[in-house]
């Protein structure tokens, strides 16, 4: 893993909550010299965690919130949201985006700026803690659990226009133990997303994702 960046990608990193998943891809960076990739981390929460855990990184941390509206004008606040953020993804040439615990989804229309020609896919991929296609949604931790499956996964996958249906670049299975709560199925999880997800952020860094991806 310790080639030397051979492309231009600018990378985005998306975050509405925690951020543990953002700061390990910091960090990975960091510590491997490639975090001038990571131009921006991007979030829509300004209460997030991730504005804390980005800080000690120098990486600039951009909110951009949907505005608070009645329920009747929510699709033009996120409209207006989704234009905000592509004007200043394209004020910093942003051509890839890693998603890590981004809480919304993005129209077909965004996601047409990334689209990659050649591979006929998004410059978009998101980590989904479970063995997608089972449980896609909002809490693959939870409903895996409560499901009582025997081993469950993490997913790091291309984004396209459905939920959490996009081509799948890597898949990792994990048990559950018979004595697992929620909460350590989840930090089990959770650490192999740390692992993970940092390694897909080297491919796409030196181009190697690209290469590599048969869709
Ligand atoms: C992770 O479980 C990720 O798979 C999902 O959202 C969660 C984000 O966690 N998409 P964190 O904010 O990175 O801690």
């Amino acid at each position: 893993m310790g080639t030397l960046p051979k492309t231009d990608n600018k990378i985005a990193i998306f975050a509405s909550g925690n951020g543990s998943n953002a700061e390990a891809l910091l960090t990975y960076a960091k510590s491997n010299d490639i975090l001038d990739h990571i131009v921006t981390i991007v979030t829509d929460n300004p209460e997030a965690k991730v504005i804390q855990r980005a800080s000690a990184f120098q990486i600039p941390v951009e909110v951009i919130p949907i505005r608070r509206v009645q329920f009747d004008t929510f699709k033009a606040a996120k409209r207006e949201q989704e234009q905000q953020v592509l004007t200043y993804l394209k004020s910093l040439s942003v051509n890839w985006i890693v998603l890590a615990g981004y809480m919304r989804i993005f129209s077909p229309n965004f996601l047409q700026e990334f689209l990659n020609r050649e591979k006929n896919i998004y410059q978009v991929v998101n980590i989904h803690p479970s063995m997608l296609p089972l449980f896609p949604g909002k809490d693959g931790y939870g409903d895996a659990f409560k499901a009582n499956v025997a081993t469950s996964g993490v997913t790091v996958h291309f984004v396209d226009d459905g939920i959490d249906t996009g081509p799948i670049i890597h898949q990792e299975a994990f048990t559950r133990n018979a004595d697992d709560t929620l909460e350590s199925f989840k930090a089990r999880g959770l650490a192999l997303e740390h692992e993970i997800y940092p390694k897909i952020l080297h491919k796409i860094v030196n181009g190697t994702l690209l290469q590599e991806v048969k869709l």
